[in-house]
């Protein structure tokens, strides 16, 4: 076509600045998939005398233990109630800290918070963005009792030097492996690596059960805290107890109503039969990506170590900020007139008003994190997404990050 054109030209043009969008509707940065399969399997639920805490909720725990490679699965509501039971299981209290990344969706240093212990940040690998073992090591201190690496967007932190470090010291290693379902570190699966390791079932992760999330251990001590403290603190259950024609039950430490119910328990075992489909899927899209990407001036796709293989939660490229002429607010703000649901992952937790008010961190002490905040954006990464969707995002950041491009 002509690219004088007007038509053509059109295109070209960023949909902000007056040009066409690269598509009418928006898409979303990521999204559920459920298929008939799916619904049968709830509605199978529903019609059953169990809608919580019943025989799906063994199945679902037995099926998620063996598929990252467990001994124990415990599930719980979401994977936030997931990180505050792993945290009381490792026996966290007043006094206590936990070290985690500044790179992370604010539950996982919240949970710690809630069992009134003291999170304390350790800045990031300038790669992967996943903690930086050297920050952990220097900021251990007599009241350390775990660390909480995050595997950022499904890359997998390093973890045998963490596990290394915290045996050295005594410590817990508690993973927080929401965006990392499905992916492997030196060959070894996630879930089977960590003393805990956490999941979450929400909508835009690899599998869903609506809200919902797990721990897996290998440890009976601690899968024991966790089920107690998931059901109020109750050493036994309900559905148990009917069936041995008991009723009298004792609460032997404050635990929650973290359960979660047989209906989403349903569900993720059907979705825990397409996770391997859907893994797969992410990885194509993330070669996809890299080849339209790592020779695209102004971009700079998520690095993968050689000896990991990510599940692929997220796609957030970076921005090479002097090859562009506009910020990343500018650039963000035209990659969503054409239709990309972008989005960024994440402000670093100690920059939330919160945790400044509260601990007054300020801006400069964490200056990886920070850096890569200001340049970061999802684009959107799910396995429901076909073709024209993967080529479209592909062509909106070609045709943005074109016209801003440095002259
Ligand atoms: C890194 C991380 N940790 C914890 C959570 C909390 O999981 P949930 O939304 O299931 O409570 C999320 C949620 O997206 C997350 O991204």
């Amino acid at each position: 076509m002509d690219p004088m054109d007007p038509e053509r030209r059109k295109e070209l043009i960023p949909a902000i600045c007056g040009g066409r969008p690269v598509r009418e509707t928006l898409l979303p940065y990521g999204h559920q998939s459920i298929d008939e399969d799916d619904l049968r399997a709830v509605i199978e639920v529903l019609r059953s005398d169990w809608l919580t805490t019943g025989p799906k909720v063994t199945e679902f725990e037995k099926a998620f233990a063996a598929c990252v490679g467990a001994r124990y699965a415990v599930s719980f509501s979401s994977g936030t109630a997931a990180l505050h039971g792993a945290v009381f299981a490792a026996g966290l209290g007043p006094g206590d800290e936990a070290i985690t990344t500044p790179m992370t969706f604010c539950a996982t240093a919240n949970c710690v918070l809630y069992q009134g212990a003291k999170p304390a940040f350790a800045d990031v690998y300038p790669d992967t963005l996943n903690i930086d073992l050297d920050e952990v090591a220097g900021r251990i201190t007599p009241r350390t009792k775990a660390i909480l690496p995050v595997d950022y967007a499904g890359h997998p932190a390093d973890l045998e030097p963490i596990l290394e470090l915290a045996d050295r010291h005594g410590l817990v290693v508690i993973e927080d492996a929401c965006h990392a379902l499905g992916a492997a570190y030196k060959g070894r699966r996630v879930g089977s690596i960590s003393h805990m390791t956490v999941f979450s079932f929400h909508p835009v992760k690899h599998i869903t059960t609506g809200e919902g999330g797990m721990v897996v251990t290998e440890d009976t001590a601690l899968a024991r805290r966790l089920r107690i403290f998931r059901n109020h603190g109750i050493d036994s259950e309900a559905r148990q107890r009917q069936m041995d024609g008991q009723w009298y039950y004792e609460m032997v430490a404050l635990g929650y109503n973290y359960r979660l119910t047989d209906i989403g328990c349903a569900l993720g075992l059907c979705q825990l039969n397409k996770l391997n489909a859907n893994l797969a899927r992410r990885r194509q899209i993330a070669a996809q990506y890299l080849a339209a990407f790592q020779d695209l001036p102004g971009v700079i796709p998520p690095t993968v170590r050689p000896h990991v293989t990510p599940a692929w939660h997220l796609y957030p490229i970076r921005l090479d900020l002097p090859k562009l002429r506009v910020g990343r607010a500018e650039i963000f703000r035209a990659l969503r007139a054409e239709n990309l649901g972008v989005n960024v992952h994440y402000l670093p937790v100690h920059l939330h008003p919160y945790y400044r008010e509260r601990f007054g961190y300020r801006r400069g002490e964490y200056p990886v994190a920070e850096g890569a905040y200001e340049r970061l954006i999802s684009l959107p990464m799910f396995h429901g997404m076909c073709e024209k969707d993967v080529k479209d995002v592909i062509e909106a950041v070609g045709k943005v990050v074109h016209y801003y491009g440095a002259r």
